[in-house]
């Protein structure tokens, strides 16, 4: 059953007070992984939305870091090429890259342009959507690089920040805070 499988991530997702600094509440996708049953359950509740919205999906880009701990089983399971969004200066090769804004600073993410190719369909993967500023860096990235952004999903989303009416794109996720 989805909603039991729901619930063992929502009891395994650790909650910290003022980390990283006072005032935030921070989710801790760490305490999923460490449970081989709930990483697992985790995977397969994404695979599953991934196969029921976008089955011919083409590729799935993980983003830094966090993203690529659930990109890359979920690239295998799906059998599909694993694209890696990362910060500026880390990957080699032509790069095309996209600047966004976070609430205090500016900052650039890349990927390589070998990655995607025009009219490819790509799925997004992060652990958790806050502010939205990130999962909206990623579809411009596709974007920018003629790619079509089929889906994006992570497994916390936390609703008060409204990051979703940021993406344009299919949004989904399985846990909401
Ligand atoms: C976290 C998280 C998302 C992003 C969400 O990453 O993993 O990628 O923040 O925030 P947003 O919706 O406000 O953009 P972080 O930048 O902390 O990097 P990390 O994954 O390397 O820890
Ligand atoms: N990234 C941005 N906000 C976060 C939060 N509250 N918990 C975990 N990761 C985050």
């Amino acid at each position: 059953m989805a909603d039991s499988r729901i619930k063992l991530l929502e009891e395994k997702i650790r909650t910290y007070p003022d980390f990283p600094k006072p005032g935030i509440l921070f989710r801790d996708i760490f305490s999923v992984l460490a449970d081989p049953r709930s990483f697992q359950v985790m995977i397969k509740l994404l695979e599953e939305k991934i196969q029921s919205l976008c089955p011919n999906v083409d590729v799935v880009m993980g983003l830094e870091s966090r993203g690529f701990l659930l990109a890359a089983p979920l690239a295998l399971a799906l059998s599909k090429p694993l694209v890696p969004m990362r910060k500026k200066g880390k990957l080699p090769g032509k790069t095309k890259q996209v600047s966004y804004t976070l609430e205090y600073s500016t900052d650039t993410f890349e990927a390589q342009v070998d990655g995607i190719k025009p009219d490819q369909t790509v799925v997004i993967v992060d652990d958790l959507l806050a502010t939205g500023g990130t999962m909206k860096a990623a579809c411009d990235l596709v974007t920018s690089m003629g790619g079509k952004v089929a889906l994006c999903i992570v497994v916390i989303e936390l609703s008060d920040l409204k990051g979703c009416e940021e993406i344009t794109a299919p949004f989904q996720s399985i846990v909401k805070y």
